[in-house]
This record gives C-alpha cells, structure tokens and sequence, in this order.
C-alpha cells in the first residue's frame, strides 16, 4: 500500500503515532521483519501516541504485556514460541475480545491464528550504505477495516513515503 523510509528512531516512532491516531477499538496491527529492524520501538512510539505512560519494554519472556491509555495496548511478541500449539496458550481470541489494541511483534509466524483484519508492517534494515540508521516500513492494510482506512493511512504517512525510482 506504501513503503516508508525512516532515518532514524524517532521518525520510526514519529510514524507509529501517525497510526496511533487512525487507531480504534478492536484493531490487530502485525509488525514482522528484521531482528533489531525497530519493532519494539516503534511500539513504544505508538504506545506514547496512545497516552501509555508506563516505559513499554519487549515482552519476549513473557509473551504478552499490556497498557493503559487512551485504548487499552496488548503488546505481543511471538518471536520465542517454541511450537505452534503454543499459540493456544496466548489465547489470542480471548484477548481481542478484551478489546483495544492488539500489536504482534513477529506476527507473520501466526498469520493462520490471527483475525481477518490487521495492519502489516515489515520493518528492514535499510542499505549499509545509507547509514546504519536507515529502515524501510512496508504497510499493507488486510480486510475491510483497514481497507477502508487506506486513503487516511497513506496521507498520514506520505511525509515517510519512499520516493520510488
Ligand atoms: N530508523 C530507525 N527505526 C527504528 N529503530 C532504529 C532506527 N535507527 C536506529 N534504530 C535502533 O534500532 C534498534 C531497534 O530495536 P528494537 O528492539 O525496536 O527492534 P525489534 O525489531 O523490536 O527487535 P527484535 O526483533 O529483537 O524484537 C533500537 O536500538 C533503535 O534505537
Ligand atoms: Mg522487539
């Protein structure tokens, strides 16, 4: 749907609040992609958009983590599931019907468990050659819900938006 290009860490915090702000009770956003490619920081931007006070730190021991703000946050890290019936102990259906804001860091290795509607980001590293700080975020909104929130979503990014050749 668009690609972006960050050049630093708080532009890649600076976008997840762009889609914190378009954000409504209910919404599953996927981030997969690079180790170290800025997942969890850009959850903690999202997070900080959403009012979550409480410093957001990764939840790879303990799977789930969760916030207070303006919705409530579910933040997921699916990297150390060791099998896939692990899955069932993260009771996925269970906790969006909790309501909020789901976000799965390594999503895309549970891509059969999760709902019909999310937003998906893969983050990269960029080319060495542009700097060490460089990563690309590749959006692509899946169902309906976030279908209909395409035109918002690209105007709300376009100032990230990777010039194409
Ligand atoms: N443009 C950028 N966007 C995001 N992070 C960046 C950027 N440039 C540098 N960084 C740094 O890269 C690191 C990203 O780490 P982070 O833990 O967010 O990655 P991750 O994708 O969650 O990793 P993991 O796969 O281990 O969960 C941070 O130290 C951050 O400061
Ligand atoms: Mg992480």
């Amino acid at each position: 749907m668009i690609q972006l290009r960050t050049e630093d860490v708080a532009a890649t915090r600076a976008v997840a609040a762009a889609v914190a702000d378009l954000v409504r009770d209910g919404d599953v956003i996927l981030l997969s992609g690079d180790l170290g490619a800025g997942k969890t920081a850009f959850t903690q931007g999202f997070g900080a958009a959403l009012g979550v006070e409480e410093r957001i730190t990764s939840p790879t021991f303990t799977l789930v983590h969760e916030y207070e703000g303006r919705l409530l946050l579910h933040h997921v890290d699916v990297y150390r599931l060791e099998e896939a019936g692990e899955v069932f102990d993260l009771a996925l259906p269970e906790m969006l019907d909790d309501g909020g804001v789901t976000i799965i860091e390594w999503g895309d290795l549970i891509v059969p468990e999760l709902p019909r509607d999310y937003l998906d980001l893969r983050l990269s590293l960029g080319d060495i050659t542009e700097g060490q700080d460089v990563r690309k975020i590749d959006v692509t909104a899946v169902g309906s819900a976030w279908t209909a929130r395409s035109a918002s979503l690209i105007a709300a990014l376009r100032s990230w938006a990777e010039v194409q050749d």
